[in-house]
């Protein structure tokens, strides 16, 4: 029986795939390379020392998907597959809307025609919008996303509600990503965004790698300790055992709707990431003061105890380990 894991070869569907590797389980990709590199398989392989089939295909391709089904015996799918670039969506919205929403339909059905029903699902704390409540807990209200991207994975979680609510043999895990951040320990793995990152971590790495001359800081007038922007990070590699234990969940309880906040519960500024990022790799990270982005919340941060009560689930690593893991990232890519 086999895990299947379309968008393994992404940032945190690769870090997944390591993880099952290691606790024994038989995993099958599928990735199209739309946003990920072929190398990435070799470096799974690397990690783990255990091999896995993989098929290069676009997962909204009903017909080839159901050969997947037919060549393995598949018992769960772990959905990484998507586009999540926020500024993208909003000028690309059908396409997000094509591949989020439809590849979700297309893989939902075919997963109920070969009888498979557990499904675990990379949500995102974009649905809780501009959050009420801080920490955000899974009963916070969601919606009123500000953006197509964090609309798709709204739309597709009331789809899995709706799935289950229609038939309760299904076994359906939603888990709501905080920020991730940071990269295997091997150097091998870890997250390569296309052309000027929009994302906080990968642009410090860039400047201070020299890639980028400096770090425009969004806004330093928030209502925040410091003015700047708090989320809360979380290393890719507590995420991605987040997703272990959380098909353990589904293997041992019975069927359900389970919804899971994956974050440390603790909020990081902006600037506490560029000192911290400095004090853990000596690099110097230039930055200056800029306006506000549009559609950024002041402060994001998780109530992560449902997860440790229900899946034993606590993030380990540290800020230290984001730091120096997406550091030892780059340089081992950059060279
Ligand atoms: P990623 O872009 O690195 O990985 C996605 C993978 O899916 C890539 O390998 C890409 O090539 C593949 N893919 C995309 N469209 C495909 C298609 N039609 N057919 C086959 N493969 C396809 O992204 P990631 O950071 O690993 O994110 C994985 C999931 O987690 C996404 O659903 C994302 O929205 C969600 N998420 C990510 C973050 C984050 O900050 N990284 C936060 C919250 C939620
Ligand atoms: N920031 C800067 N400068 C930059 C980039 C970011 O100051 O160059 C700030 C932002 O204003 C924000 C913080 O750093 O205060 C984090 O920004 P990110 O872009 O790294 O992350 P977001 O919290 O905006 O969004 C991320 C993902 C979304 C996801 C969301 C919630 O990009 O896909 O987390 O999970 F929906």
């Amino acid at each position: 029986m086999a895990i299947l894991l379309p968008g393994g070869a992404g940032y945190i569907g690769a870090h997944t795939a390591v993880e099952l590797l290691n606790s024994g389980k038989e995993i099958v990709i599928i990735d199209n390379f739309s946003n990920s590199k072929k190398e990435v398989l070799e470096s799974i392989k690397q990690i783990t020392g255990k091999d896995f089939k993989f098929y290069e295909m676009d997962y909204r391709d009903r017909q080839k998907l159901e050969k997947v089904f037919e060549e393995n015996k598949i018992e769960a799918v772990l959905n990484f597959a998507g586009y999540k670039a926020v500024g993208e969506s909003v000028q690309k919205p059908l396409e997000y809307y094509d591949n989020n929403i439809y590849g979700a339909l297309v893989l939902l059905e075919t997963m109920k025609k070969y009888n498979v029903k557990k499904f675990i699902f990379s949500s995102s704390a974009t649905v809780y919008g501009d959050p009420e409540v801080i920490p955000i807990t899974e009963e916070c209200k969601t919606g009123d996303t500000t953006n197509p991207y964090g609309t798709t994975k709204l739309f597709i979680e009331q789809i899995l509600k709706d799935t289950y609510n229609s038939d309760n043999s299904w076994d359906i895990c939603i888990l709501r990503y905080f920020n991730p951040v940071g990269a295997h320990e091997s150097g091998l793995i870890g997250e390569e965004p296309q052309g000027i990152p929009n994302n906080l971590m990968p642009y410090i790495v860039r400047v201070a790698a020299g890639i980028l001359p400096e770090l425009s800081v969004f806004g330093n007038d928030y209502d925040t300790p410091d003015g700047t922007g708090v989320r809360d990070y979380i290393h890719v590699v507590d995420l991605a055992k987040g997703h272990v234990l959380a098909l353990d969940k589904l293997d041992k309880e019975k069927q359900g709707l389970y919804i899971y906040n994956l974050g440390t519960g603790t909020g990081y500024s902006v600037l506490d990431m560029v000192k911290s990022f400095e004090k853990a790799t000596g690099k110097k990270v230039a930055y200056k003061i800029a306006p506000r982005r549009a559609g950024d919340i002041a402060k994001c941060y998780a109530d992560p105890k449902k997860a440790r009560e229900e899946l034993g689930w606590i993030a380990e690593k540290t800020l230290d380990d984001m730091c120096k893991d997406s550091w030892n990232y780059i340089n081992k890519h950059n060279s």
